[in-house]
């Protein structure tokens, strides 16, 4: 099956000549029609419980995949179980798109890949936040690297699928408005592992631009 990098997913559905990373950018994005929420029409999700992941569709397992319809925003946030089974991440695929799919942006105050000095959720020596030295790492084989929480503006209907097979993962789909993700890439860092999360809405793609 074909697999969509996620950070080149948006940039590729405004242009099929496209091929740059988007950058990040600043704190704030437009703000978009937010007419519905984003609902789901089909599934093999696991519905959320007390102590999962957040998330309303709970994609869990390889093939586990959610149909989602609407015009708002959504929230996936990610759990890599290096402490289940380390290997190559093969992220979730965005199917099946009609109409329009955006990465807007990225939050939750880390990225999987980021530096880590701090107690490891699992093991110990971890220099990141995919793996630890008792139990190796996983690592994304198209060179991205996701935040915990990735946000997208959808206005037409997509499938959210989970193909995990390598390292394992989860990935918990839910509804969310603007203003909520604003709070969530404005979050002050609580401490040196943390940080302000980003802005990747297309219609920015013009300066402030960091390259970081
Ligand atoms: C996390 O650190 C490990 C060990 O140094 C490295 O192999 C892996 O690529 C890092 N992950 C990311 C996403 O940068």
């Amino acid at each position: 099956m074909m697999r969509i990098a996620l950070f080149h997913l948006a940039l590729d559905l405004l242009s099929p000549v496209a091929s740059s990373i988007l950058r990040p950018r600043d704190t704030a994005f437009t703000h978009r029609d937010e007419s519905t929420a984003v609902y789901a029409t089909g599934d093999t999700y696991e519905n959320f419980q007390p102590g999962y992941l957040g998330g309303t569709w709970e994609l869990f397992k390889r093939g586990e995949y959610v149909d989602l319809s609407g015009t708002g925003y959504m929230r996936v946030r990610w759990e890599v179980e290096y402490w289940q089974g380390v290997g190559p991440l093969y992220e979730p695929t965005f199917d099946q798109v009609a109409g329009t799919l955006l990465f807007v942006a990225g939050g939750g105050g880390f990225q999987w890949g980021d530096a880590y000095d701090g107690a490891c959720s699992h093991g110990t020596g971890c220099v990141n936040r995919t793996g630890a030295s008792e139990y190796g790492y996983s690592y994304f084989p198209d060179g991205s690297d996701p935040w915990i929480n990735m946000c997208y503006y959808l206005d037409g209907s997509v499938t959210i699928t989970n193909h995990e097979s390598g390292g394992d993962y989860n990935v918990g789909v839910e509804p969310i408005a603007y203003a909520d993700i604003l709070v969530d890439i404005n979050t002050t860092p609580a401490d040196k592992n943390t940080k302000y999360g980003y802005s990747y809405d297309p219609s920015e793609a013009s300066c402030p631009c960091s390259e970081t």
